[in-house]
């Protein structure tokens, strides 16, 4: 038997952090390829200062998005596990098509499926950073106002720049991917909506264990 409950998923800053970043990628993406000669939109000038600017509320968001993680013990939602990262992976495959359950059950304690912690956290700890630090480099090397990397012996620009720009073309990727994965929860809607509002009707249901690593239900042990 199972029924549904409403919780409440994501916190308030989660939705803030997570929008707010959502905003400034795409940001990045559209100017950073208009720096890369891709399309005009703004001009290459206009796009050079909105790309730097963007970049510097970025950093500033990530600094307090590392502080929540922490403070929040969420971080722990991102530990991977292959633990049905197959079934998930088959899931989106096919079983999507054949109208077949979710093969891991959502709860609070472990909102993400395998293969989304796998994911987000390679965003978290290579692509973010090879980003913020490639960018940096590109900035400050540059730059007239720093030698630092100069002095550093990084002579080549093209390196740091096709670093920056192969890291761009993975983050469009995942948006793309993102977009469509977003409308694969129960309903639609039901995955956008929670990110919005932060609540999302889960299924509670005592007899089926969470196929995910964390008990849905925490029971006092039978003496
Ligand atoms: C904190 C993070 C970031 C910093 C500090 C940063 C910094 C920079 C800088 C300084 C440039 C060179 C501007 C110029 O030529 O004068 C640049 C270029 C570029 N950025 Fe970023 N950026 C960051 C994040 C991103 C993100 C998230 C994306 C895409 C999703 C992105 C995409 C690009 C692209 C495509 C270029 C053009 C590269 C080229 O043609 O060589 N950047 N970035």
């Amino acid at each position: 038997m199972s029924n549904t409950k409403l919780v409440l998923v994501y916190k308030g800053f989660e939705r803030f952090w997570h929008w707010t970043q959502a905003f400034l990628i795409i940001f990045l993406a559209v100017t950073g390829f208009e720096i890369h000669s891709s399309f005009s939109l703004f001009g290459f000038e206009t796009a050079v200062n909105l790309h730097n600017k963007a970049a510097w509320a970025l950093i500033i968001l990530i600094i307090f998005a590392i502080f929540w993680h922490i403070t929040s013990g969420e971080w722990k939602q991102y530990l991977p596990t292959t633990k049905n990262l197959k079934a998930q992976i088959e899931f989106y495959l096919t079983g999507i098509f054949r109208n077949t359950p979710h093969p891991t059950k959502k709860t609070v304690l472990s909102k993400l499926n395998p293969l989304q912690r796998l994911v987000y956290l390679g965003l978290k700890i290579l692509v973010i950073p090879v980003m913020v630090m490639s960018g940096l480099a590109y900035m400050f090397y540059r730059y007239p106002q720093a030698g630092i990397i100069k002095s550093a012996n990084m002579e080549d620009l093209e390196v740091i720049a096709i670093i920056h720009t192969f890291g761009a073309f993975v983050l469009v990727a995942f948006v793309i991917v993102h977009l469509y994965l977003i409308t694969t929860g129960h309903t639609i809607t039901s995955n956008l909506n929670a990110m919005i509002t932060g609540w999302e009707e889960l299924e509670e249901d005592e007899n089926e264990p969470s196929v995910n690593d964390e008990p849905v239900f925490v029971t006092e042990p039978k003496i």
